[in-house]
């Protein structure tokens, strides 16, 4: 079972897990990640073994500073503005890979580019100690929610991890936002943390979306962050025996009833929806209802990349992807 010591204390345990190639959980601004030596094989096949995670969806690799990012990958001039404007933050980078980077395959799932990130935090601090990169996906259980707190990740993967760092609730609370830069163009490969209106004020231009040919990031697949109850989103009213997940100070027909109720945002606001999102969808999966039923959220700012989890969490789960 892991232990649970808080970030403050965690770095010197942390550190000799991580050089024995063990995974260690660890907080970042934008959810926990679990993480392991990015050069080390065996760490990272132990990652995608805790996390029962299909070993073709690659990983994002963690870095402390800059010359850590470009040892790694190689930066065009947008990336690299990118990278100095929202850095350390959520935001993901994906970049051609560098030969010779020592980036393990798996991390990579074989592909020629590579998902990098500063983080913000203990994370950071704990890279720079370590001096290699950290793979880390989100610390939960593949087509999971993504935890954002140190018990949700110790509920969820305890039994096989060592060590889960507790920071507290991250202040994000949502996976960072992926961009991939193309012949000049930054395309959008996940919602995330950054607003895409933020990215395309320093971008100068639109962010291209949709993907390309191919899975480029598997964790856009359809059914991904699923709760255990069925979701049904945009909902004007909720029937007897169903969760309700409310934003804003307006509550949909018979709010009464609803088996159990929690607000992302009483005032409506999106970086406020964002921190709580995760945290109420597990705590309304556990009221036991069937259904959760969620109050409308608008799409600007962080509202795209809420309402993008809240879609993948109500997709059909027939063909799930875990
Ligand atoms: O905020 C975050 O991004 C968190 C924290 C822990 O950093 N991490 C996270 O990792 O959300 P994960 O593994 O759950 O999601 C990473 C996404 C996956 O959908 C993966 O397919 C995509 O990044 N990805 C990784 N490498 C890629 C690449 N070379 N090209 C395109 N997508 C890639
Ligand atoms: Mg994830």
């Amino acid at each position: 079972m892991a232990e649970l010591i808080a970030a403050d204390k965690a770095l010197e345990a942390a550190l000799t897990l991580l050089r024995a190639g063990e995974v260690v959980a660890i907080p970042t601004e934008t959810v926990y990640g679990l993480a392991g030596d990015a050069t080390n094989g065996e760490a990272v096949a132990r990652i995608f073994e805790a996390k029962g995670r299909p070993r073709f969806n690659p990983l994002i690799a963690h870095v402390a500073d800059m010359a850590m990012a470009e040892r790694i990958g190689v930066f065009d001039p947008l990336s690299r503005k990118l990278a100095e404007k929202f850095w350390p933050g959520p935001l993901t980078l994906v970049v051609p890979l560098r030969a010779g980077s020592g980036i393990h395959p798996l991390v990579t799932a074989g592909l020629e580019t590579i998902a990098l990130r500063m983080p913000k935090g203990f994370g950071g601090t704990l890279i720079a100690r370590l001096g290699r990169p950290l793979a880390a996906p989100s610390a939960n259980s593949s087509g999971k929610i993504s935890s954002t707190s140190g018990e949700a990740v110790a509920s969820d993967l305890g039994a096989r991890i060592p060590l889960v760092v507790d920071g507290g609730a991250t202040p994000v609370g949502l996976e960072s936002t992926i961009v991939k830069v193309e012949d000049g163009r930054a395309r959008l490969l996940r919602p995330g943390g950054v607003p895409a209106g933020e990215i395309e004020q320093v971008a100068g231009a639109p962010l291209l979306r949709g993907m390309t040919a191919g899975i480029e990031a598997p964790g856009m697949l359809a059914s991904h962050y699923a709760p255990g109850a069925a979701m049904r989103l945009n909902a004007d009213s909720v029937g007897e025996g169903e969760a309700l997940l409310g934003f804003g100070p307006y509550r949909a027909d018979g709010w009464q009833q609803a088996r159990a109720f929690l607000n992302l945002s009483e005032a409506g606001d999106l970086r406020e929806a964002a921190t709580n999102l995760f945290a109420h969808l597990q705590a309304l999966d556990r009221s036991g209802a069937e259904l959760i039923a969620v109050e409308p959220i608008p799409f600007d700012e962080l509202g795209e990349a809420i309402n993008d989890r809240l879609a993948r969490a109500a997709a059909p789960r027939d063909n799930p992807h875990v």
